[in-house]
């Protein structure tokens, strides 16, 4: 059976022209986190499920020491000619919940950052705490998540993806693993997401 835990799942709709989740370029959202007060202006980042990477090049592009991942054949070819282009962007063709940060061909460090966006909503709901704990094992002790959660939403149907998520199920399954050390409106989201988005930055528990 075909489903989002496949590779082909998320080629099909990268080789149909159909990724209806591409903006074309960098979530405007993030190029406005980039001036607030609690970004990083420097350190490492991790791009789980980068897609075409416009956001991990905008790390890049900032300066920071970039990993895109992605395991879709067509995303992976994107992220590897950014690779080319930026000298602080590297990508990997890789299962994310293979990362491991012990492993040179899985990563093979922990970061500063692991940012996501819409790859938290694109995996299946039940993997969820084990993605988290794909954040945290590659994520430095005092390193910090910058999750844009979307759709950050109560609805009634978790049929996707993206599968919604809310904010009573994100703290049951933090709880433990990451405190919430903030949480910041996103100001620029585009107009389909427009109040269905927010980042939170996570810090491990301790
Ligand atoms: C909805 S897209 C989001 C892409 C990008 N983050 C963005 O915002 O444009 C989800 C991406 O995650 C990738 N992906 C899903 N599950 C994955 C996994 N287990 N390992 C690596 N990549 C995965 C897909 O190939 C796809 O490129």
């Amino acid at each position: 059976m075909l489903t989002q835990n496949l590779p082909d799942f998320w080629e099909q709709f990268y080789t149909e022209r159909k990724a209806y989740w591409d903006l074309k370029k960098a979530t405007p959202a993030l190029q406005e986190f980039f001036t607030h007060p609690s970004c990083p202006a420097s350190g490492s980042v991790l791009v789980p499920g980068a897609g075409f990477g416009y956001d991990a090049e905008a790390w890049a592009l900032r300066g920071h020491q970039v990993l895109a991942v992605d395991f879709s054949p067509t995303a992976v070819d994107e992220l590897d000619r950014l690779s080319r282009k930026h000298k602080n962007f590297k990508s990997l063709d890789l299962d994310l919940f293979e990362l491991s940060p012990k492993d040179p061909k899985k990563g093979g460090a922990q970061f500063d950052i692991v940012y996501d966006y819409c790859t938290f909503s694109a995996i299946h709901p039940g993997r969820r705490d084990e993605y988290l704990e794909v954040w945290h094992k590659m994520l430095k002790d005092d390193g910090i998540v910058i999750a844009l959660f979307y759709p950050l939403a109560q609805g009634s149907t978790m049929k996707g993806p993206p599968h919604n998520m809310s904010e009573v199920e994100l703290m049951a399954r933090l709880d433990g693993v990451f405190e919430v050390a903030e949480r910041i409106p996103a100001e620029k989201s585009i107009e389909s997401r427009q109040g269905k988005e927010e980042f939170w930055i996570l810090k491990k528990s301790l």
